[in-house]
C-alpha cells in the first residue's frame, strides 16, 4: 500500500519540482536581463502560452484529482512571482533609462547619408559643362504670364498649346509655365546683347503620366545671342554638350521641325548611347535617341525684346533633363525619378 501511495504521489512531485525550478531559472533571467526587450522575451518563454509553465501544467490533467487543487495553486504562485518580478525589473530598466536620459534598451540608430537625386546631377553635370563654354546660368519664375510663356515668344492666340487642356492656368490667367522658353524673353528684356545663358528649371504640362510623360517635369533653356551667331554655331555648341555629358563618340543629328520663337526650328538627337547607333531597344531600333528642340532665334520675338534683328541674330535650344537622365542611367519609366522609392534613388 505505501507503495502504491509513493507511486501515486511521484508524478505530482515531479511536477512540482519542474515549477519551482522554472521559477528559479526564470528569476535568475529577469535579474541579469539588461534589456527591456530581453524581459519581455522571458516573460513569453516561461508566461507564455507555450511557456515552461504551461507546459508543466499539461500533466495536471493524469493525476488524480486529490492533487489537482495543490499543483494548481503553486503554479499559480509561480506564474505570480514570476510576473511581479518582471514588472519590477521593467520599471528598474525603465528609471535607468531616464534617469541617464538616454534609452539603453533601444536599437542603435543609424545615419543615413544622402545624395543627390539624379535629376538634380544630371542638372549640375549640364550646367557645368555649359559654364565651360561661357555661358551664365539664370533662372525665371515657375508662375508665368501668358505674355512671356506665349504672345512674346511668337505664339498666335489659337496654338494648341495654350489649350487648357494642355497648360494649367490659375483662375487670374496667369499660368505654370510649360517651357522654360520664356526666361529667354525675361533676360532679353533686361539685358542688351551679347547674351549667353542657360535656364535649368521645372516645366507644368497637362499630359497623361505614362512611361515617357509627366506632368512636372525638367528643362534646360539655352540662349545666345550677339552679331553673326550661326546655326554651325548651334550646332557645334550641342555636339560638343553631347561630347563632354555621354563621351566622345555620340553623333548629333538635326531634324526639321517647327517652333513659334525659331526660324529654321529643328529638332536634334543624339546617336544612341547603348548601341552607339546600330540599333537597339532603347532607341527603339532607330540609332538615334530624341533630345529636344532648337534653332534661330525668330526675328519677331527680338522684336518683343527691343533687339535690333538687323543687327543680331541668335540661336535657342532646350533640353529635356529627364530625357538626358534616362539615357545616362538607362531608366526605363520617367515615373521611377518621382516616386522617391529609396531603394531606386541610392543607385546613384
Ligand atoms: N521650348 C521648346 C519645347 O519645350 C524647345 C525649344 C527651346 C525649341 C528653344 C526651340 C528653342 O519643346
Amino acid at each position: 500500500m505505501a507503495t502504491t501511495k509513493a507511486i501515486r504521489y511521484e508524478t505530482m512531485n515531479i511536477i512540482l519540482e519542474n515549477l519551482e525550478s522554472a521559477l528559479q531559472q526564470g528569476l535568475e533571467a529577469v535579474k541579469t536581463a539588461g534589456a527591456i526587450a530581453d524581459v519581455e522575451k522571458i516573460r513569453v518563454d516561461f508566461l507564455g502560452r507555450k511557456g515552461s509553465i504551461s507546459t508543466n501544467m499539461k500533466g495536471l490533467g493524469k493525476l488524480p484529482p486529490d492533487q489537482r487543487p495543490a499543483v494548481g495553486k503553486t503554479a499559480n504562485q509561480v506564474k505570480e512571482k514570476l510576473a511581479e518580478a518582471i514588472s519590477e525589473r521593467i520599471r528598474e530598466l525603465r528609471e535607468s533609462a531616464s534617469a541617464t536620459g538616454i534609452d539603453v534598451t533601444l536599437p542603435g540608430r543609424r545615419r543615413g547619408i544622402g545624395r543627390k537625386h539624379p535629376i538634380t546631377q544630371v542638372i549640375d553635370d549640364a550646367v557645368d559643362i555649359f559654364r565651360r563654354l561661357g555661358y551664365i546660368v539664370v533662372d525665371g519664375p515657375d508662375l508665368e504670364d501668358a505674355y512671356h510663356n506665349f504672345d512674346a515668344l511668337n505664339t498666335p492666340p489659337d496654338h494648341p498649346s495654350r489649350d487648357a487642356q494642355d497648360t494649367f492656368y490659375l483662375p487670374d490667367g496667369r499660368l505654370l509655365r510649360t517651357q522654360t522658353s520664356p526666361v529667354q524673353i525675361r533676360i532679353m528684356e533686361n539685358q542688351k546683347p551679347p547674351v549667353r545663358i542657360v535656364a535649368p528649371g521645372r516645366c507644368y504640362r497637362r499630359d497623361t503620366p505614362d512611361a515617357t510623360h509627366s506632368m512636372n517635369f525638367h528643362q534646360i533653356e539655352g540662349l545666345y545671342v550677339d552679331r553673326h551667331v550661326s546655326l554651325a554655331q548651334l550646332k557645334g555648341t550641342l555636339l560638343t554638350f553631347a561630347h563632354e555629358m555621354f563621351g566622345p563618340d555620340v553623333q548629333l543629328r538635326f531634324r526639321p521641325h517647327f517652333f513659334p520663337f525659331t526660324e529654321p526650328s529643328l529638332e536634334y538627337d543624339f546617336s544612341c548611347v547603348n548601341c552607339s547607333g546600330k540599333g537597339c531597344s532603347i532607341c527603339k531600333q532607330s540609332g538615334w535617341l530624341e533630345i529636344s528642340g532648337a534653332g534661330m532665334v525668330d526675328p519677331a520675338v527680338f522684336s518683343h525684346v527691343g533687339y535690333d534683328a538687323e543687327h543680331y541674330t541668335g540661336f535657342a535650344f532646350g533640353m529635356g533633363i529627364e530625357r538626358l537622365a534616362m539615357i545616362r542611367y538607362n531608366i526605363p519609366d520617367i515615373r521611377l525619378l518621382y516616386e522617391n522609392d529609396i531603394r531606386f534613388l541610392q543607385q546613384f
